[in-house]
């Protein structure tokens, strides 16, 4: 077995990260240190089922734990009121109790949709992240926002839950199809945008050098400081929002048939070439961001109008009464929020097709 890095999430409650392979394999195990046997209920898609169910079934169930599952059809077509309404019905026929558990088994949709069920259901059991895509290992799984998709808009109902413990196995990214690892590459690379040009330059020849372990541990660990500072998103936590008011408006217009990290990849596209445009920048860098992330096959520009992508990120929680906070990069690994009048949005995404 490949050595473990774990990391530290210093919220109220604190929690660990742990990143290597095989830790499916040994989450029972693992959970025990910060579980007392209980009841699990797996949280799970259609997609992961197959691969992975029966290794963490087994591993739970080996460590005294009681587990029931629950596996719902893959997509984020699913990520709304009725799939939500199913689980948290099937935790209820369980009867799952306040010191019960539920450990989502996926990529983003699932761990947003089973952390909401675990916040909603007996207003609030605990909840393990068990990430199986480099998107939830980078982002998703960390940090405690839970939600599920409304009709005006992407995540819009959820609530704050951090998990009770995060276990990342490597192994899992090995047999994901090209386009879902280009996914999580995607919020990597707005990570390296934020905070860390050395992480940005690992994805710019379009082949990652570096192990998927050092780029989720590096990701995670500049998440667990934002979180710590910032959990409930009220100041520097929007910077995680890079690329994401376009992005979300992409995915919303597309009827989410374009997956979340291809969409904020063509919405950190857009920004970067508005905020050049605009002269917010203070290197020329959306000819390079653009050029990173077509490298790594991911989308740089959009067919929907500036007018139908403004009208559909105006529902986004970015919002506030006639303000909107944008996420505007200076150059790599400095960001600025700005906050525009929702007015100025139109034009300034404009400026991101046009260049
Ligand atoms: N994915 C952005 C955040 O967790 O705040």
């Amino acid at each position: 077995m490949s050595s473990i890095q774990t990391i530290q999430v210093h919220t109220a409650p604190a929690y660990e990260v742990s990143i290597g392979g095989g830790l499916l394999h040994t989450c029972g195990q693992r959970l025990r240190e910060v579980l007392a046997p209980c009841r699990v209920a797996v949280i799970t898609d259609s997609t992961v089922a197959p691969l992975y169910l029966k290794t963490v079934t087994g591993s739970l169930e080996g460590a005294g734990f009681t587990v029931c599952s629950y596996t719902f059809p893959a997509g984020e077509g699913s990520k709304n009121f009725t799939t939500l309404a199913a689980i948290l019905e099937f935790l209820a026929e369980q009867r799952l109790t306040r010191t019960d558990c539920v450990a989502a088994l996926g990529g983003g949709v699932t761990g947003d949709m089973a952390g909401f069920a675990a916040a909603c259901y007996l207003r609030g059991i605990r909840c393990v992240q068990l990430p199986t895509t480099l998107l939830s290992a980078v982002d998703s799984s960390v940090g405690g926002k839970t939600a599920i998709d409304l009709a005006a808009g992407k995540n819009l109902a959820g609530a704050f839950l951090q998990p009770t413990a995060v276990l990342c196995d490597t192994d899992c990214l090995r047999s994901l199809p090209a386009e879902v690892f280009a996914d999580g590459a995607a919020e990597a690379i707005k990570t390296g945008v934020l905070d860390d040009e050395s992480l940005f330059a690992l994805f710019e020849d379009g082949t990652l050098t570096a192990a998927p372990e050092e780029v989720i541990a590096r990701c995670i660990r500049y998440k667990a400081g934002v979180v710590e500072r910032d959990e409930k998103e009220q100041g520097e936590r929007k910077l995680l929002n890079l690329g994401h008011t376009v992005g979300h408006a992409i995915e919303k217009c597309s009827g989410y048939a374009i997956p979340h990290g291809h969409a904020v990849a063509a919405g950190l596209a857009i920004i970067a070439r508005s905020a050049e445009a605009l002269g917010w920048t203070e290197d020329p860098i959306a000819a390079r961001i653009a050029a990173c992330l077509a490298k790594n096959g991911l989308p740089t520009g959009s067919e929907y109008s500036a007018e139908t992508l403004a009208e559909a990120a105006l529902a986004d929680k970015k919002r506030s009464g006639g303000d909107i906070t944008l996420v505007i990069p200076k150059k790599i690994g400095v960001c600025e929020l700005k906050k525009v009048p929702v007015a100025d949005l139109l034009p300034i995404i404009r400026a991101g097709l046009e260049g």
